[in-house]
C-alpha cells in the first residue's frame, strides 16, 4: 500500500478538505446549551456521514440517561485487511465546541468561518469557533481517512480503527463513563488511543504530548443572614458572607503559592531531575509567553521552586474561576449579601485522585467555616483524571516516525496543563494508554473570541495522520 499516493491525494485535495472543515464549522454545536441540541446533533450527523463516505461503518449512539440529556456519540469502525497484523487503534475526538461568548469581540461571526491571510506573525488561518478545538483537528484525521479510502479502496487503508467522536467534551463528558462501560467489548479490542486535541511547541515544531492534567471543578456557597441587608444598619454587626468567603478562600495558598489543603500533595508524582533537564532543553521562551498575554517578567507568579513550564506540566494548582454575591450591577447599592458563591477548580497531576481531592476540599471548607455562617451544597461540575504516559512505547515511537516523515522535523516530547478527561477514563476502565498527536499552536485562542487554526498546521496534521496509517502496518511486519 503506497503512502506516497495518499500524500499526493491529500495534497491535491487540500481545498476540498478545508471546504469540508468550513462546512462543519458552520454548524453551531454548542453542546452545553440545550437551545443548540438540534444543531449539535446535526454536527454529529455531518461527521457520521463524512466517515461513512470513507468506508467506515458508523452510527450515532444515544448517550442520554432515561429522562435526561445527552449528545450522540459518533461511533464507527473500520475492518482490518486480511494480512494486517498491527494494533487496533481507538481514535477519539470531540465535535462539540465552547460557547462563543462574548460575541462582540469576534472580528467575524463565530459560525461563519473565514480564511485570513498571513499577518502579524501568524500564518494563513481559518477563524471560527471550533476551528482548532476540536473540529479542525478531527478534520485532519477525516481528510487522511478519505485519502486512504480513495487510494486503497479500503477504509483506513485496512487498519482497524474504532472511532469515538464525543459531543460533551467541553461540558464535562457527563455521559462518557456509562458509554465506555456499555461498549466495553468493542473498545476493549483496541490496543491504544489516538487523540488530536493538543498543541505543538510552536510553528514548525511538532510535538507529542505525553501527559495532561486532571481536573476537579466545584461551585460553593456560603450562607449568612437569611436575606440581603442594609449595609449601614447591619455592616459591622453580623457576618458578611462575601467578606468571609474572600478571607477563607485566601487561606487556600501559603506565601509560596502552595495549596494548604491537608494531603493535597500526597499523591503528586515528583518531578525528576532528568525530566527537568529535558524540558529546559526544549527552548521554551517563558518571557515571550508572558508578553503574549500582556505581562512583564514580574508576571512569573506561582509555586516556589518551579519554572513556569514545570508548574504547568508537573504541578497541581487551585484557581478561583469566578466569585459573586450581593450587588454586581451598574452603579452602587449598599448591601450585606445574604450569601456568597464561588467556582473553585483544581488542576491535578498523576497520581492524584479527583474524588479524593474533592472530598479533601469539602472537609477543608467544613473545618474553615466562618463564624456565624454555613456552607451550602458543594456542587461537583466534573472530575477528570490526569495522565502521564510512557514515552518508550512502540505506538508512541510509531507516531513520532509518522510526524517525522510528514514534516521532516523531530517530534518534541511535551506535556500540557490542559485536561482531556477521556484519557484517564480509558486508562482506568480499560487499561488503554493514549498518544496525544496534536497540531494546535499556543496562540490559537481556543475557548476565546477569534479562535483560529493555521492552514499549515492543518496540512501537517493531515499528512501525519496519513503516514500514521502506514506506520500501523509496519508495526505488524
Ligand atoms: N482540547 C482541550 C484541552 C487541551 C488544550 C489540552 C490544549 C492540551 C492542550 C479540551 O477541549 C479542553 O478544553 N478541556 C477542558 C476540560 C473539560 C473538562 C472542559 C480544560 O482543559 O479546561
Ligand atoms: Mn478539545
Ligand atoms: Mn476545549
Amino acid at each position: 500500500m503506497s503512502v506516497d499516493k495518499v500524500l499526493a491525494w491529500v495534497e491535491a485535495h487540500d481545498k476540498e478538505s478545508l471546504d469540508n472543515l468550513i462546512e462543519w464549522l458552520k454548524i453551531p454545536s454548542i453542546g452545553t446549551d440545550p437551545a443548540y441540541d438540534a444543531e449539535t446533533r446535526r454536527a454529529a450527523e455531518w461527521c457520521r456521514d463524512h466517515l461513512h463516505g470513507s468506508g467506515f461503518e458508523v452510527d450515532l449512539v444515544e448517550t442520554a440517561p432515561p429522562g435526561g440529556r445527552g449528545q450522540p456519540m459518533v461511533f464507527g469502525r473500520s475492518e482490518a485487511a486480511p494480512d494486517y497484523k498491527g494494533p487496533r487503534v481507538l481514535f477519539y475526538g470531540h465535535y462539540d465546541v465552547q460557547p462563543p461568548d462574548p460575541l462582540e469581540l469576534w472580528d467575524n461571526p463565530p459560525f461563519e468561518p473565514v480564511i485570513r491571510p498571513a499577518e502579524d506573525g501568524m500564518g494563513e488561518r481559518i477563524v471560527a469557533r471550533g476551528a482548532e478545538d476540536d473540529k479542525g483537528q478531527v478534520a485532519m484525521f477525516l481528510a487522511a481517512m478519505r485519502g486512504w479510502k480513495e487510494v486503497s479502496g479500503l477504509a483506513a487503508g485496512g487498519v482497524p480503527i474504532t472511532v469515538m467522536i464525543e459531543g460533551e467534551e467541553e461540558s464535562g463528558s457527563v455521559n462518557l463513563e456509562r458509554f465506555v462501560q456499555t461498549h466495553k467489548d468493542e473498545l476493549g479490542k483496541c490496543d491504544f488511543v489516538l487523540i488530536s486535541d493538543t498543541t505543538m511547541l510552536g510553528r514548525g515544531r511538532p510535538a507529542i504530548t505525553y501527559g495532561v492534567r486532571g481536573l476537579v471543578y466545584t461551585e460553593i456557597t456560603l450562607h449568612g443572614p437569611d436575606h440581603d441587608l442594609h449595609s449601614g444598619l447591619w455592616g459591622g454587626k453580623c457576618p458578611n458572607p462575601l467578606n468571609e468567603l474572600s478571607k477563607t478562600l485566601a487561606k487556600l495558598w501559603d506565601d509560596d503559592y502552595r495549596v494548604t489543603i491537608p494531603g493535597f500533595y500526597d499523591d503528586v508524582r515528583p518531578l525528576s531531575d532528568e525530566e527537568r533537564a529535558l524540558w529546559k532543553n526544549l527552548g521554551i521562551d517563558e518571557q515571550a509567553a508572558l508578553k503574549s498575554v500582556g505581562l512583564g517578567p514580574d508576571g512569573d507568579v506561582g509555586e516556589a521552586g518551579y519554572s513556569m513550564t514545570e508548574r504547568e506540566w508537573a504541578r497541581p494548582t487551585c484557581d478561583i474561576n469566578g466569585m459573586w454575591g450581593g450587588y454586581t450591577g451598574e452603579g452602587a447599592k449598599t448591601v450585606i449579601p445574604s450569601y456568597a458563591k464561588a467556582k473553585v477548580s483544581f488542576r491535578l497531576v498523576a497520581d492524584q485522585e479527583p474524588r479524593k481531592i474533592f472530598d479533601a476540599f469539602k472537609a477543608w471548607l467544613e473545618s474553615n467555616t466562618p463564624k456565624g455562617c454555613r456552607w451550602g451544597e458543594v456542587i461537583d461540575h466534573g472530575l477528570g483524571l490526569g495522565v502521564t504516559l510512557p514515552v518508550d512505547s512502540r505506538e508512541l515511537r510509531a507516531a513520532a516516525r509518522a510526524i517525522n516523515r510528514a514534516s521532516g522535523a523531530e517530534a518534541a516530547l511535551i506535556k500540557s496543563g490542559g485536561s482531556i478527561p477521556v484519557a484517564g477514563l480509558l486508562k482506568q476502565d480499560l487499561g488503554l494508554d493514549t498518544i496525544f498527536m496534536g497540531f494546535g499552536l499556543e496562540d490559537d485562542r481556543i475557548h476565546s473570541p477569534n479562535e483560529k487554526f493555521e492552514v499549515e498546521c492543518f496540512r501537517l496534521g493531515t499528512r501525519s495522520h496519513a503516514v500514521f496509517i502506514d506506520e500501523m502496518w509496519k508495526l505488524g511486519e
